[in-house]
């Protein structure tokens, strides 16, 4: 004889994990003797009925009380083979960095809709088990000035991700799992830092449906990563580690290769924000280039410090220079400008154009990022004073105070160089006030701020 049930005393959900439970609607129609048309009719409704909540869920707080506490930010495909060998060299480069200070791996994953029925919750996706130890499903806010948003999952085909993420992350910079690497520097307050958004890259091969989004989004497929430091007083960088083919990557004036971390290499190329010496801020100055404007006059010109040490230009001497809106840089500069180039005169540096300042695009139009994307060029300039990264395009951000006066309401200036490295893969690097990394104490590179005053 079936057990009595009241069908209506089971809320849906109860309803429905009963059927479950039983192995299906014939096994309960067996069991409790209840028609298959009057479970499906009562299911029918249940689900009408249904009312859901997903309560907003908590971000992660990783504080750093003391010291400095550095973090590897990556994503990763579900059911998708991993790189091993840039795991294995991000993995190197952590065990290096946690000699100086705390350094983790956090991985977020994300799915790809290759079969119609898989389940997208990120939580129940499969992931390569090298990575199971490192991946992360929330919102992680890090010291209150950086998120990451692992609880996103973006679709990797998407050809903008930080797009509408603008106001993700309120005040803070935000770190974007993502298969594509971008930046996209956000408008604040002109008298506050801006604030900017970074994809991550990842970590997993390409594995794309061959349709024309997947082919599309597989010419931008991006190994990297992105490396977040902090320290208690709440400075902050944030620039990416990308992969050669096997895995090897720079980072600063350090290579990773091998599983062996090496230091000194000097960069192939800096394309400066934007100088306009006139304006230029004396902190970021001295930190990038070992001299400093002063408020003295003499002789009708303005006096300059120089010799300042741990500048950008005398750690990681550069090959080459790209100087943009320049004014009266003339005499100061103790490293002469050597060849300068035509206005419109192509350069390429490795396979990467360095000609152009930016500001004129297609055709006569403006210049705009997004213009030169759709062309297909590698190319890094200057111009807009926001950083900012799109495609195969690299954009700088300015040396200028961030006020001008001129610029009126909100702004996404920022004080941002492109570097280029031996391997011809590029890195944005922002200063804050007159820093531009936390240095490794082994390692040297910066002193600490105050060193370089
Ligand atoms: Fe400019």
């Amino acid at each position: 004889m079936p057990k009595q049930l009241d069908l209506n005393s089971l809320s849906a959900s109860e309803l429905i994990a009963l059927v479950k439970e039983v192995g299906g609607q014939r096994p309960f129609e067996r069991k409790y003797g209840i028609p298959r048309t009057t479970l499906q009719a009562r299911l029918k409704k249940a689900r009408d009925e249904q009312w859901n909540h997903r309560p907003v869920l908590k971000p992660i707080e990783e504080r750093v009380d003391q010291g400095v506490r550095r973090f590897i930010l990556t994503s990763a495909q579900d059911r998708t083979v991993v790189h091993e060998g840039f795991l294995a060299q991000l993995e190197a480069y952590c065990a290096w960095l946690n000699e100086d200070a705390p350094c983790d791996i956090m991985i977020a994953g994300f799915t790809y809709n290759k079969s119609l029925f898989e389940d997208h919750a990120k939580r129940s996706g499969l992931f390569h088990h090298s990575l199971t130890k490192y991946l992360v499903f929330d919102h992680i806010n890090i010291n209150g000035v950086v998120d990451f948003c692992a609880e996103l999952n973006t679709r990797p085909t998407a050809s903008n991700p930080l797009n509408g993420c603008e106001n993700f992350t309120e005040d803070r910079w935000g770190i974007f799992p993502h298969a594509k690497l971008q930046i996209k520097s956000v408008p604040t307050h002109k008298q506050k830092q801006p604030k900017i958004l970074l994809s991550t890259g990842c970590v997993t091969r390409t594995n794309y449906v061959p349709l024309r989004a997947g082919i599309k989004a597989e010419l931008e497929h991006s190994l990297s990563a992105v490396l977040v430091e902090t320290d208690h007083i709440g400075k902050f960088f944030c620039r990416h580690l990308i992969a050669e083919e096997d895995g090897s990557f720079y980072d600063l004036d350090r290579r990773i290769s091998n599983g062996v971390v090496t230091t000194g290499h000097n960069l192939k190329s800096i394309t400066w924000g934007d100088l306009h010496v006139k304006q230029i801020d004396p902190e970021v100055c001295a930190a990038s280039f070992g001299i400093m404007p002063t408020n003295r006059r003499a002789n009708g010109h303005r006096v300059w410090v120089e010799n300042i040490p741990g500048s950008v230009i005398d750690t990681m001497r550069p090959e080459y220079q790209q100087f943009e809106d320049v004014s009266d840089f003339y005499a100061r500069n103790h490293h002469n400008i050597k060849n300068a180039l035509a206005p419109d005169q192509s350069h390429t540096i490795d396979d990467i154009e360095n000609g152009m300042h930016g500001h004129e695009g297609v055709n006569g139009s403006r210049g705009s990022i997004a213009g030169y994307r759709r062309t297909g060029i590698k190319a890094t300039f200057g111009h807009a004073h926001s950083c900012a990264v799109l495609g195969d395009v690299w954009q700088s951000g300015t040396k200028s105070k961030l006020d001008l006066g001129y610029n009126g309401g909100m702004s996404s200036w920022s004080h941002s160089d492109v570097w280029q490295y031996q391997n011809g893969h590029r890195v944005m690097i922002t200063f804050h006030g007159n820093a531009w990394n936390i240095p490794v104490e082994k390692a040297g590179l910066q002193k600490s701020s105050s060193d370089i005053k």
